[in-house]
């Protein structure tokens, strides 16, 4: 297993000599590599300290700068600070439960109506 590292410490290398940030929930230090990137040492110093998966993806980076990020990578960023994608069982229990009742009020309505019938 590689080393878990929090949001709290990636932040705390937020300088253009000390430059970590967060893409697709892994740490990597691209001190060394600021000057050598393609896009500018700006770019990264911009979102130095932080999770820049959004900022990377929006460029469309080459899968030969995907590569690159292999040899920069320091850790997992921390379980506790990755944001999970709410689970859909909530509203899938939900759905099921509003057609349930919907089905429920049908049949007691048709229910009603016939045991009212006059005949
Ligand atoms: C630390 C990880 C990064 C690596 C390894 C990396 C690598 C590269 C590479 C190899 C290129 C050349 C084009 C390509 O192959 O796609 C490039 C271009 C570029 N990068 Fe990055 N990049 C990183 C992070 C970022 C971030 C976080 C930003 C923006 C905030 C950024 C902005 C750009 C821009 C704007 C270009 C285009 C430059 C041009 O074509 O004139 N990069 N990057």
């Amino acid at each position: 297993m590689s080393k878990e590292i929090s949001l709290a410490t990636v932040q705390q290398h937020n300088k253009a000599n000390d430059l970590w940030m967060v893409i697709d929930n892994k740490v990597y230090d691209v001190t060394k590599f600021r000057d050598e990137h393609p896009g500018g040492a700006d770019a990264l110093i911009d979102v130095a300290g932080r999770d820049a998966t959004k900022d990377f993806n929006d460029v469309g980076h080459s899968a030969e700068a995907r590569e690159m990020l292999k040899k920069y990578f320091v850790g997992n960023l921390a379980a506790s600070d990755i944001k999970k994608k709410p689970t859909p069982v909530r509203e899938i229990g939900l759905a099921i439960a509003a057609i349930a009742l919907g089905i429920t009020v049908v049949y007691m309505v048709k229910r009603h109506l016939v045991a009212s019938r006059p005949y």
